[in-house]
């Protein structure tokens, strides 16, 4: 199920953990270092950078250029925002998993006080991020503003969140299930393409083809991590193995099977890469990291 990422994957890779690392290293001295240094443990490790790298992959589709240093700021806001959402989503009282990309989940290496805080100073850091871009117009911040507080909140990534926790030792049906995962998962990976648009001045039709690659990709995404809780080993992944199905999660594994739960992930990605028929080349970094989302091992 392994996949090389192309090279225009590794190289955003390292640009944004690089800017990353930079904007939550503050040098502001009314920041506590404490809460620098538990942030930082956040920041600078293992993650994929999925979400940043589809927005620079979105700009480059619309012809901006993926290395423009004014996609560093909102490209660091939505990852800040996944950051935050997993440092939560790991806690006690909602999955209470122990490790979290290949290290001790954040309220394990420090406590739970400082998880609850250092994921709401990141996220807070998103938006300031935003609002202080440079080389963005007023029309550009705010428009991606807009884009990522509907995502994140109670309509987008919060709202998922809330229906999955609500979920948990029940059945519930397929419609709701693809519900959940567009909200908790697909919402955030769909603005980050969008944001990606508003940074190369997409027009209506561009956007509105970001979008329609984002619901199907957002949503494979979740998908195979489903599967991959079902087949991929800790040490691979990262993170626990086998968590969905030990809390009785609603999966889509647990609903189509695993030959189900694949075949559905193929389809959306096949609709994925049709919402793209009308870019030509420029999109094919987008083109690959779709594929990349759903070949993935971890
Ligand atoms: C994991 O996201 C949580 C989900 C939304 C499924 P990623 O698989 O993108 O996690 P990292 O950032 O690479 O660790
Ligand atoms: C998390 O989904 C989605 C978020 C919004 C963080 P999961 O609970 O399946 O993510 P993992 O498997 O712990 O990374
Ligand atoms: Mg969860
Ligand atoms: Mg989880
Ligand atoms: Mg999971």
């Amino acid at each position: 199920m392994s996949h090389a990422p192309p090279d225009f994957f590794n190289q955003s890779q390292q640009r944004i953990t690089d800017a990353l690392k930079g904007v939550v290293a503050t040098e502001d001295a009314t920041v506590s270092a404490a809460l620098t240094d538990a942030s930082l443990y956040s920041a600078d490790n293992g993650g994929k950078r999925i979400r940043p790298i589809l927005l620079q992959a979105a700009a480059l589709a619309i012809g901006g250029e993926s290395d423009d240093m004014r996609l560093d700021a909102p490209a660091c806001a939505v990852e800040l925002i996944h950051s935050y959402s997993l440092i939560h989503d790991d806690l006690p009282a909602m999955d209470d998993d122990d490790l979290r990309r290949g290290k001790p989940s954040l309220h394990r290496a420090f406590d739970e006080a400082t998880a609850i805080l250092v994921g709401d100073g990141l996220q807070a850091k998103a938006f300031e991020l935003l609002a202080c871009a440079p080389g963005l117009s007023a029309q550009q911040r705010v428009s991606m503003i807009e884009a990522l507080s509907v995502a994140a909140g109670c309509a987008g990534m919060v709202g998922g969140q809330f229906i999955d926790i609500q979920s948990t030792d029940c059945t519930i049906s397929i419609t709701q299930l693809q519900n959940m995962h567009s909200l908790k998962t697909g919402a955030l990976i769909k603005a980050s393409l969008r944001i990606g648009g508003i940074a190369a001045a997409a027009n209506d039709a561009q956007l509105q083809a970001l979008d329609t690659f984002g619901d199907c990709i957002g949503l494979a995404f979740q998908v195979v991590d489903d599967i991959l809780d079902v087949e991929g080993d800790t040490a691979t992944l990262g993170k626990t193995s086998g968590k969905d199905t030990e809390a009785n999660k609603p999966t889509y594994v647990k609903l189509l099977g695993l030959a189900g739960a694949k075949a559905e992930a193929q389809r959306l990605l096949e609709s994925a890469l049709d919402a793209l028929e009308s870019f030509g080349d420029s999109a094919d970094a987008l083109r690959d990291i779709a594929r990349y989302i759903v070949q993935r091992d971890h």
